[in-house]
């Protein structure tokens, strides 16, 4: 039986864990250190994002704070793979989502919550990075998954828009994985958000490719409320001023607002 009261006390809980947590990876080294406080701070919005997002979908209170546990653990295995390797490149490092549920397991983070709950957060926090949704996911782990996505996204967005505007000496060096900065993007990464697909990493190859990418993943989300979050924040037009002035880019930016648009006004998706 899910106890909301309890499920409250664990979030309490874990939050603390969190913080201690989070504190034992604290560096000298300025750069260091703002990398880590970026995935500290991206963690506390991604809570806030799925919690909104959350509570567009559902009523049941319970659903929503496990959304927030999952919000909260999603990226643990970010600090640890800085810590050993210097970078949030999963593709030179480590897969941060599997190494994130290896942590909930070895730690026993969960070990006071109910099974099924156990293993749709640690199912959540696994596949959170993934390319898709695995095929295998049963409603109720793919609605969590689902949730996560989005919110995830909507704070990625953030972070670059700030990365992208800030002074270049402020920035946190390793958000953009360490990309060149070419004039121009690849005719193949624009190809495929015409095509209204997600942009593979293994085409991108200069950090305006990557802006591309990022603008792809709005083709990725879920939820009626993550699209509307979207465009509240204005996040389409804040990508594309950092990319070239040209036509294409001009087009692009009006059809993306217009799926996200379309998207942001229909009832809602599946909730389970
Ligand atoms: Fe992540």
């Amino acid at each position: 039986m899910f106890d909301v009261n309890e499920a409250t006390e664990r979030l309490a809980l874990l939050r603390d864990w969190f913080s201690g947590f989070t504190r034992s990876f604290s560096f000298t080294n300025e750069d260091d250190q703002r990398n880590i406080s970026l995935k500290i701070k991206h963690t506390h919005e991604v809570c806030k994002n799925i919690r909104q997002i959350a509570t567009g979908e559902t009523t049941d209170g319970s659903k929503v704070l496990t959304a927030e546990t999952i919000g909260l653990l999603h990226d643990i295995g970010r600090f640890p793979q800085y810590a050993r390797f210097r970078t949030f490149d999963d593709r030179i490092s480590v897969n941060h989502g599997e190494l994130g549920a290896d942590i909930i397991s070895t730690e026993g983070l969960l070990r006071d919550f109910p099974g099924d709950e156990q293993e749709v957060i640690t199912y959540a926090v696994r596949f959170h990075n993934a390319f898709s949704i695995p095929p295998t996911a049963d409603s109720r782990k793919g609605f969590f998954l689902r949730l996560v996505r989005d919110a995830d996204k909507l704070d990625i967005w953030r972070v670059f828009i700030e990365y992208y505007s800030g002074p270049r000496a402020e920035r946190a060096s390793a958000a953009a994985i360490g990309l060149p900065e070419l004039d121009g993007y690849s005719d193949e990464v624009l190809y495929h958000l015409q095509r209204r697909q997600v942009v593979p990493l293994s085409k991108v190859k200069s950090l305006n490719d990557y802006k591309l990418l990022q603008l792809s993943w709005i083709y990725d989300l879920h939820f009626k409320s993550s699209y509307r979050l979207l465009l509240e924040r204005a996040y389409i037009e804040r990508i594309t001023a950092h990319l070239p002035r040209t036509d294409e880019i001009r087009k692009l930016s009006e059809s993306l607002k217009e799926f996200a648009l379309s998207k942001g006004s229909r009832t809602p998706s599946s909730e389970q």
